[in-house]
């Protein structure tokens, strides 16, 4: 880490827009230059793009820290990202189209979209689902999970979406917080060639989610219905989501819905053991991720838009979902694992639909050029003309392969900053217009405003600190769902009257931002935000344990990897297995994302007097450095450096 971050604070290569990609852009000088003259008469151009019921009668209301944007003004999500595109050309373009990891394929047509999101809506309405209602969604990446999505958005339900990849537990505990009435899963999906079964997670979830009334089964899994093994349908409460569909009306009316109107949570992990629920609204959210949609991908009718990201988590509904179908882009939707059956498969995807944008994460990025170039290099890749990144800090050696291989030194990349709570691209180059460096972030988009500020909130013009948000922004989170006063501790305590990110950034002598990864106790491992606090909590639920510490570690390909201490109760002895049994234990508690990589045991966890757990230790110990002896190190990384200031103020 600290090699690669000293590599990354002199990187000097610079890449500037070519004249060819620059004269066809979407996005232009002007557009920064509109938004620095008047930020809400920008956002309200970006507004107007959309299809309003009944317009809005003031832009931004703000009284710290809670904004409305566009209030007064009604409008429909799922009618803007479906109904609008069925009356021109678009009607017959592909909205979806979705590969299995099996091999199996689908397109959907804006027309056919709208007749499944339009079954669904009325599927969901027949049982019971009510404007404002939750509704929650455990699905595989199948082309239901975004009808299901937009389904609830066209009648005014709130969808929580769980990841797949969470446990039995995790799906309880966020059903259980927002109090969801229906639930929305599948037989199974697949991963790797073998089938999850997330049905049984659910079922095992439900025996304590007094709030469920209805569950809808996708029967993903061919002849699935009747296979006991995957589904045992509970008669009167479980539905084949298959069957409910075919007898639900085509044709729903799109409720209206205020712009203020909640159209999601989305639970993201923090700094204590309960995920928060972040809370996201209508016209605001939508004109976020439509206006960045556009002018950071570049898109155009003609585009195949590919973002790699799982709907469970912001990127899969900003990117895959409300963002591209708001354009009225064509989606690429790819179910299964990136090395399934062999470590070529995204390029194979990529060649046989003629995708043009692809949005991936640094640890994809890092795995694959581990894997070797010859995997792209078997493919024809010459459609792909603009590259993204996003989800951890990329490294220059990453971004230069990701050009190079994957973007044949032609595609502009776009590494794009951005949280489960800003909802929609904050930090990112604008392709055409700004110069990229290899590493940086760049600039932030038009109409938002970032400083970077030093431990005591005096912002800083470049050098290290911390990011936060000066202004409030139309993505941006409007609170934790029943915990508004955590919302304002969390997110507006810390430096008063703006917000937090949590992530501490190195601006140049350009203005350029360097993101450097978090200093609170939040982990980014591949990719995937895991609180220290929740591994420990899920420790401690261990009867043998008696006290546990988790810090992240190093990791060449997943960015960080999860390494804990644990303390044993009396009686219990450290051995292989009591090792594996707790990392069992934290991925079923969990999921498997948040396994430990490494378990120390220790008879005493290292404390200051006020009773802290002394991380930074922890830290040196797990990335197998002497003991508090950074001397060794090239550089003791500004990242550590920037934790401890503030940890220290923390404390
Ligand atoms: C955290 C947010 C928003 C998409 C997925 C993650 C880190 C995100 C970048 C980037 C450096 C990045 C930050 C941030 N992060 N994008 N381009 N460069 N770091 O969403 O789970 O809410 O995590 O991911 O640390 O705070 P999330």
């Amino acid at each position: 880490m600290s090699s690669q971050l000293s590599t990354l604070l002199s990187e000097q290569r610079r890449f500037p827009p070519t004249p060819e990609f620059a004269e066809g852009a979407h996005a232009t000088q002007a557009l920064y230059d509109e938004a620095v003259r008047d930020r809400l008469a920008f956002w309200a151009e970006q507004a107007r793009t959309l299809t309003w019921i009944h317009p809005w009668q003031s832009v931004l209301e703000w009284t710290a820290p809670h904004a409305r944007w566009f209030s007064g003004g009604q409008l429909n999500v799922a009618a803007n990202c479906v109904d609008r595109h069925l009356s021109g050309a678009r009607r017959n373009k592909a909205a979806i189209i979705w590969e299995g990891e099996p091999g199996d394929r689908r397109v959907y047509t804006y027309w056919e979209l709208g007749q499944e999101v339009g079954r669904c809506a009325s599927a969901l309405k027949g049982l019971g689902v009510q404007k404002g209602d939750r509704v929650a969604i455990y699905l595989p990446m199948i082309p239901e999970a975004a009808i299901a999505m937009l389904a609830c958005a066209r009648i005014g339900a709130v969808h929580s979406v769980v990841f797949g990849g969470f446990s039995a537990e995790a799906l309880r505990d966020r059903i259980n917080d927002a109090e969801c009435t229906v639930l929305i899963t599948a037989d199974g999906g697949y991963r790797r060639g073998s089938v999850l079964p997330l049905k049984r997670f659910a079922d095992e979830a439900l025996t304590d989610c007094p709030s469920i009334r209805h569950v809808v089964v996708v029967r993903r899994r061919p002849g699935g219905e009747g296979d006991e093994a995957f589904a045992t349908m509970r008669e009167g409460r479980d539905h084949w989501w298959h069957r409910l569909l075919e007898q639900a009306a085509p044709t729903c009316p799109a409720e209206p819905m205020d712009a203020e109107d909640m159209l999601f949570i989305l639970y993201t992990s923090g700094t204590t053991g309960k995920p928060k629920g972040i809370v996201h609204t209508t016209g605001g959210y939508l004109t976020h991720v439509a206006a960045t949609t556009k002018y950071v991908f570049d898109l155009k009718d003609e585009d195949v838009f590919w973002c790699t990201a799982d709907i469970g988590w912001v990127t899969g509904h900003s990117y895959v979902v409300y963002g591209p179908l708001a354009n009225g882009a064509t989606v690429m939707m790819y179910e299964g694992a990136p090395d399934w059956p062999e470590r070529d498969r995204f390029w194979k995807i990529c060649a046989r639909y003629g995708v043009t944008v692809l949005y991936t994460a640094p640890t994809a990025i890092r795995a694959f050029m581990k894997w070797g170039p010859e995997h792209p290099a078997r493919h024809d890749l010459s459609q792909l003309r603009l590259l993204g990144s996003v989800g951890e800090p990329i490294n220059p050696e990453a971004w230069i392969w990701y050009r190079e291989h994957i973007g044949g030194n032609r595609c502009p990349i776009v590494d794009t900053w951005w949280q489960t709570e800003t909802g929609g691209i904050m930090i990112t180059p604008l392709p055409g217009v700004v110069t990229t460096k290899p590493g940086s972030a760049t600039i932030p988009f038009p109409g938002i405003s970032a400083k970077l500020v030093d431990v005591h909130g005096t912002v800083l013009e470049k050098g290290g600190g911390f990011l936060v948000l000066t202004e409030p922004w139309p993505g941006m989170l409007r609170t934790i769902y029943g915990d508004d006063a955590r919302y304002r501790e969390t997110y507006w305590s810390r430096f008063p009257g703006r917000y937090f990110a949590g992530d501490g950034a190195k601006v140049d002598d350009d203005g350029y931002w360097w993101i450097l990864g978090r200093v609170d106790d939040v982990l980014n491992v591949a990719g995937h935000r895991i609180g220290t606090m929740e591994v420990e909590s899920a420790l401690v639920d261990h009867p043998a344990v008696a006290e546990a510490a988790v810090v992240g570690k190093a990791h060449d390909l997943k960015g960080q990897a999860i390494a804990a201490f644990v303390t044993l109760k009396d009686g219990h002895a450290a051995t292989a297995e009591m090792r594996d049994d707790l990392k069992e234990h934290v991925a079923k508690k969990i999921g498997a994302i948040a396994r430990p990589d490494d378990i120390f045991f220790s008879a005493d966890l290292p404390k200051t007097r006020s009773g802290k757990i002394m991380r930074r230790l922890l830290r040196d110990i797990a990335e197998g450095r002497a003991l508090g002896d950074t001397t060794t190190l090239a550089d003791p990384g500004v990242v550590a450096r920037l934790r401890e200031m503030y940890e220290a103020e923390e404390s």
